[in-house]
């Protein structure tokens, strides 16, 4: 049976009014009404609950209380850990903490991972892989002498792309050390299959590290269940952590007492106030901190974190593909027939939380987009992202801006 697709704003509408999430919109600070953002893939839209917390934060701890609110903050790195850990990442307590950015959880883990393997020599990854994760590989691979095998991205942007098992283990042998992709690519959205490279990388002896960047706090991950070694995640996006919140850092259990933290420092130490001679490994995920922990960043991932548990991951991933369905049904009704080419996999269950939209005006188009109240972003080299983040864009949202692009797309 042929259904003609509903393309009236009123029937976006009937889908924000049936939509059970809906209210949790107003759990955030909407400045401007008007504003249709769909760029909280990039940068998630600030809590109210932050505001508050972060008001709180810096008037009641630190100015009131000064030093002494640090007994109140000084496990508030793995206690958030904790809480993501086990509602959001599919992990286990001890396993999580929140630290640094998540390029340098990156460099650490991927250095980490290499220092237990000295005899292995090789790093598989991809080639369109997110970039600070491909310069930090490159940097690590040319200080040790080591190879990286890249996986080849398919001419022209694989609109479902991603490398799957196959071409993992199409790489793979007994000189690799270490398998490092993305859950899903920052480009066409695609999810990557965990479990199944995860289970090719360990019949090779190799360790997989994964960027969860663009997943985490929008789609269930199940780090332990997968076999997962290592990961990491940045906060700022679907967790509305805000900009430069610290990121996520994961370690398996299992994996915690034979890979050792490259950045010894006093935050990692055990019995840190006694200010020892040497240095000696905390116990645990807590022997992944370094320095002072940022704490105004930290509460604002807890709050962050709260709010996305809250509303819980099962709830948010419906709706997420129910957002992105309708964004590629009114690109298919709208935009195919105007020289767009799709950039996501058309599988929702292979489909992250944004739909990438090409062609070769994109650049120009972002552009004339913003300067009419819509914001997506723009990725070389013709790329348009359509960050659909279900805590906050409405089916309403989906619709003006795909009609805006269509209207300057004409
Ligand atoms: C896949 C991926 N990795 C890493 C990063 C950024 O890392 P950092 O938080 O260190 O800037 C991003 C940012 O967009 C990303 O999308």
């Amino acid at each position: 049976v042929e259904t003609s697709l509903d393309t009236s704003r009123s029937q976006a509408e009937a889908l924000d009014r049936a939509d059970p999430l809906a209210p949790f919109r107003e759990r955030f600070v909407i400045a401007d009404p008007r504003l249709v953002y769909l760029d909280g893939n990039s940068l998630g839209r600030l809590p109210r609950a932050t505001t508050q917390r972060l008001a709180r934060v810096v008037a009641d701890e630190w100015g009131a209380e000064l030093i002494r609110a640090w007994d109140g903050w000084l496990d508030l790195p793995v206690r958030i850990g904790d809480l993501l850990a086990t509602t959001l990442l599919g992990a286990r307590p001890d396993e999580v903490i929140l630290a640094d950015s998540t390029t340098v959880n990156f460099h650490r883990l991927a250095t980490a991972a290499l220092d237990a393997q000295p005899d292995r020599r090789a790093i598989v990854t991809d080639r369109a892989n997110f970039p600070t994760d491909r310069y930090t590989l490159e940097g690590i691979a040319e200080a040790r002498g080591l190879e990286i095998r890249w996986l080849e991205a398919r001419p022209n942007v694989v609109p479902d792309g991603g490398p799957g098992p196959a071409d993992v283990s199409g790489a793979l042998d007994e000189q690799v050390a270490l398998v490092t992709l993305c859950h899903v690519d920052y480009r066409s959205a695609a999810i990557a299959d965990m479990a199944a490279v995860n289970a090719a990388a360990h019949d090779a002896g190799a360790l997989t590290l994964w960027d969860c960047c663009h997943s985490v706090g929008v789609i269930p991950i199940e780090l332990d269940r997968s076999g997962a070694d290592l990961a990491v995640g940045c906060t700022y996006k679907y967790l509305n952590a805000g900009p430069g919140a610290p990121a996520f850092l994961y370690v398996r259990r299992e994996l915690q007492d034979r890979l050792r933290n490259p950045i010894q420092g006093w935050f990692g130490q055990r019995d840190q106030f006694a200010m020892g001679p040497s240095y000696e490994p905390r116990a645990g995920i807590a022997g992944w901190l370094v320095g002072t922990p940022p704490m105004l960043g930290l509460a604002a991932v807890d709050e962050g974190v709260r709010l996305v548990a809250e509303a819980g991951i099962g709830a948010i991933r419906e709706k997420s593909i129910a957002l992105t369905e309708y964004a590629i049904d009114l690109f298919d009704a709208w935009l195919s027939g105007a020289g767009f080419r799709l950039g996501s996999p058309r599988d929702a269950a292979r489909r992250g939380a944004h739909v990438s939209v090409h062609r070769a005006d994109a650049d120009q188009l972002t552009r004339s987009l913003i300067a009419v109240g819509v914001v997506p972003d723009f990725r070389p080299p013709d790329g348009i992202r359509l960050g659909l983040s279900p805590l906050t864009t409405r089916f309403a949202d989906v619709w003006d801006g795909l009609t805006r692009l269509r209207e300057l797309a004409a």
